[in-house]
């Protein structure tokens, strides 16, 4: 009797096993209503961009040009990478609450503007490895830019919302900049 226990428990236990070893065998594992989703907070969160371009270590780095770009007004073509770091002091970079990580590139024959792609990859707290997705154009031109939050991730799951920016320190001779980033990010 505590044999054929024994058997059975045994035999239960490889076919759990094995279930949990199964080969997929279809693309879609589930289908269901989508949850609904209400009553969203919007967090307005502030954070300074450090971009420089100068010395052995650049935060910023040109990636791509096409050979007419060097005769382009508008850059058109020049594309960045860039890893800058972010932080709640408009001079220091002492204390990084974040990362800008992404690429843009100058997009328009007429106007001074790029493409921006920014994953905001914060690295405090409880938002520490969240990340919201800003993605649009820019016209440098422009005193203040609004650039769509297009999503997120972590905290900031389903993001939708926009970023409020504006320069606040320039060197025209290095290009090293200060952006303020005001992001008004509605999540749930
Ligand atoms: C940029 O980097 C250079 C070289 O590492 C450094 O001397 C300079 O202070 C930096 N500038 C800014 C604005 O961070
Ligand atoms: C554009 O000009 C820069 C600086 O003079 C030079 O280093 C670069 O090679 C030029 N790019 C092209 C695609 O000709
Ligand atoms: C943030 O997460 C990373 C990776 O999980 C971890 O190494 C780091 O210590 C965390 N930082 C804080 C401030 O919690």
């Amino acid at each position: 009797m505590g044999k054929l226990l024994l058997t059975t428990i045994l035999l239960i236990f490889l076919s759990v096993v094995s279930l949990c070893h199964a080969q997929q065998t279809d693309l879609v594992i589930d289908e269901k209503p989508a949850p609904k989703l209400i009553n969203p907070i919007q967090t307005h969160l502030r954070v300074y961009w450090h971009e420089n371009f100068t010395g052995p270590n650049p935060t910023s780095v040109v990636i791509a040009e096409a050979p007419s770009t060097n005769s382009s007004a508008t850059q058109f073509g020049r594309t960045y990478t860039f890893d800058n770091p972010l932080t709640l002091d408009p001079v220091s970079t002492v204390d990084v609450v974040g990362r800008a990580q992404g690429l843009y590139a100058f997009t328009s024959k007429e106007e001074m503007a790029f493409t921006l792609t920014l994953n905001v990859l914060f690295t405090e707290e409880k938002y520490n490895g969240s990340t919201i997705l800003v993605y649009g154009r820019v016209n440098v031109d422009n005193t203040v830019k609004e650039i769509p939050i297009v999503g997120g991730s972590g905290v900031f799951k389903y993001a939708t919302g926009y970023s409020s920016v504006q320069r606040t320190s320039f060197d025209p001779a290095t290009f090293n900049n200060v952006i303020k980033y005001d992001l008004f990010v509605n999540h749930y």
